[in-house]
């Protein structure tokens, strides 16, 4: 982590679970963090814990839900404003809709996709486009997410296709070999890891 002392990282999903876990170990680990989630309140607690452990980082909430394209570039644009902008994407915030594809409701499909996969998509294009403009040669973006997309059996696999990062690491893709391979069409680093399947690594 020693390259990372005072560099920027903005986590998706930061008021709960897995996201929470990754601002705190971030911060005391000397990042700036800036956690993104609807429950900005959950967010202000972990930077009042932070600092009163005395965490190397700091945590930063912004308030924003990522179905929202507004929401992103302003988290974006206020993160380049008061911290010199990001370097890190964790894209972490997910829902789950606990019924099959055959059963579940057209609003929990539309907030699974908006969520999932069209709110991680505009996160990370915008935070790319941002990288670029500032020059930053080794952002990391990290997409957290699950093997399928409902529960409990019928999964539904949608390819994500191309996406223009440095180096993206994706948990539980369902073709997450093949996503190396076409990231590195596009001509960057790509890493994919499911939990029981391996690992795929490729490079440009
Ligand atoms: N837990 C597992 O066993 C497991 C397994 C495989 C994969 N995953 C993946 O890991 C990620 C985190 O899972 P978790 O178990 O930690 O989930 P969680 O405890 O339910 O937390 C979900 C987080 O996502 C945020 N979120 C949801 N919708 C959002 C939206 N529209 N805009 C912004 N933030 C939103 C929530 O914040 P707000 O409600 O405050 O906005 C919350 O911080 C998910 O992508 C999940 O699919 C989890």
């Amino acid at each position: 982590m020693e390259r990372w002392q005072g560099r920027v990282a903005i986590v998706t999903g930061a008021s709960a679970g897995i996201g929470a876990a990754i601002v705190k170990l971030l911060a005391e680990n000397g990042m700036k963090v800036v956690g993104f989630a609807r429950r900005k309140e959950r967010v202000e607690e972990l930077a009042v814990e932070a600092k009163s452990a005395g965490f190397k980082g700091e945590i930063h909430a912004f308030g924003g839900d990522v179905r929202v394209e507004d929401d992103i570039k302003r988290a974006i644009q206020w993160t380049r404003e008061k911290l010199g902008g990001p370097d890190v994407l964790v894209s972490n915030a997910g829902v789950v809709a606990f019924s099959g594809l055959t059963e579940i409701g057209t609003e929990d499909l539309k907030k699974v996709l908006d969520t999932n996969l069209v709110g991680a998509c505009m996160f990370t294009r915008e935070i790319v486009q941002d990288m670029k403009s500032r020059g930053v040669n080794d952002g990391h973006i990290f997409h957290i997410n699950r093997f399928g997309l409902f529960s409990p059996k019928v999964r539904m696999h949608i390819l994500r296709g191309c996406a223009p990062v440095p180096i993206l690491f994706q948990h539980g893709w369902p073709q997450h070999s093949q996503l190396p391979r076409h990231l590195c069409l596009c001509g960057w680093k790509a890493r994919s890891e499911g939990g029981h399947r391996g690992v795929a690594e490729g490079a440009a």
